[in-house]
């Protein structure tokens, strides 16, 4: 009996997600049928779905509790990848203050809070709920940090302000691809603020394959651990001026899985999927 799952996209017009299609062939030679829908498309019969998994939904940012809602929902009547309460934990960047590993030294500034700014020699300042470098801006300029920082703040926004880290720019951005806990492919991402603020599609930009050294497998594995059955996970770090690995984030909604760039990311992603909907 064939396995039928929703590939959960959003109302695609510039086709960023070009995964779409390798993903589904993938899935069908595990004997899944895969059908890509819209989160947001009223007539879906999610109910009719064994599983649904949540792929693209780049457009979640500005409507972040209908999506949560919507996730509920779903999970409410069928299997839900990743489930609604890590959708909801991991689109707030705040749980980064949670996890026991190192990530990137983050000074918090809260809605109606004034802007206590370290002083650094360059800053990062984004909003703790963004995708794809929203909102985010890299700036030598101490007022200049602050004033988004507010401008964030003022919205009802938790702003994080971090230092800029340049060894994204020497040996970039790692991203480590996890399905069904196992290590699938890890990738080598281009810095996304090389130019100050992002591109819009900067973060589907062009990345290679890479080996992971055994200190950025262990920390990935550290982070996942706080996360345990989610049926995919991108790790995504970066080198300190020290030299070791901090976490950039964990994304575990809507990340880009790279499947293009490895020959064996789409049949690993698809075997985790099949294991994930009928457990052995
Ligand atoms: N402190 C930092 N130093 C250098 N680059 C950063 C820093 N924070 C973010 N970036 C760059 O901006 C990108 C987006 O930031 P990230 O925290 O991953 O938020 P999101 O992807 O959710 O928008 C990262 O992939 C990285 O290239
Ligand atoms: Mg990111």
């Amino acid at each position: 009996m064939s396995i039928s799952v929703a590939y959960v996209t959003y109302e695609d017009l510039d086709g960023f997600d070009d995964e779409k299609e390798i993903a589904l062939a993938a899935w069908a030679e595990e004997g899944i049928t895969g059908r890509i829908v819209r989160w947001d498309d009223p007539s879906v019969d999610w109910a009719s779905f064994d599983a649904v998994v949540v792929r693209s939904v780049w457009d979640y940012v500005a409507r972040r509790e209908e999506f949560l809602a919507w996730a509920r929902r779903v999970e409410a009547v069928t299997r839900l990848a990743n489930p609604a309460a890590v959708l909801e934990r991991n689109t707030d960047k705040t749980y980064l203050r949670d996890l026991p590993v190192p990530s990137i030294p983050t000074s918090w500034v809260e809605p109606g809070r004034d802007a206590d700014l370290p002083v650094l020699d360059e800053y990062v300042v984004k909003p703790a709920i963004s995708a794809g470098a929203r909102d985010t801006i890299r700036t030598v300029d101490r007022e200049k940090a602050g004033a988004h920082a507010a401008l964030l703040a003022a919205e009802g926004r938790t702003a994080m302000v971090q230092p800029y880290l340049d060894m994204v720019e020497a040996e970039g951005e790692t991203s480590l691809l996890y399905f069904g806990g196992r290590l699938s492919h890890t990738v080598r991402r281009n810095p996304m603020l090389a130019g100050g603020t992002a591109a819009p599609d900067a973060d589907n930009a062009r990345a290679d394959l890479r080996t992971p050294e055994p200190d950025q497998v262990a920390l990935a594995e550290r982070v996942l651990a706080e996360f345990p059955g989610v049926l995919y996970a991108r790790v995504d770090m970066v080198r300190l001026p020290d030299g070791s690995p901090a976490l950039i984030e964990i994304e575990l909604a809507e990340p880009y899985l790279f499947l293009r760039y490895a020959p064996d990311a789409a049949a690993n992603l698809a075997r985790a999927l099949r294991e994930w909907v009928s457990p052995a």
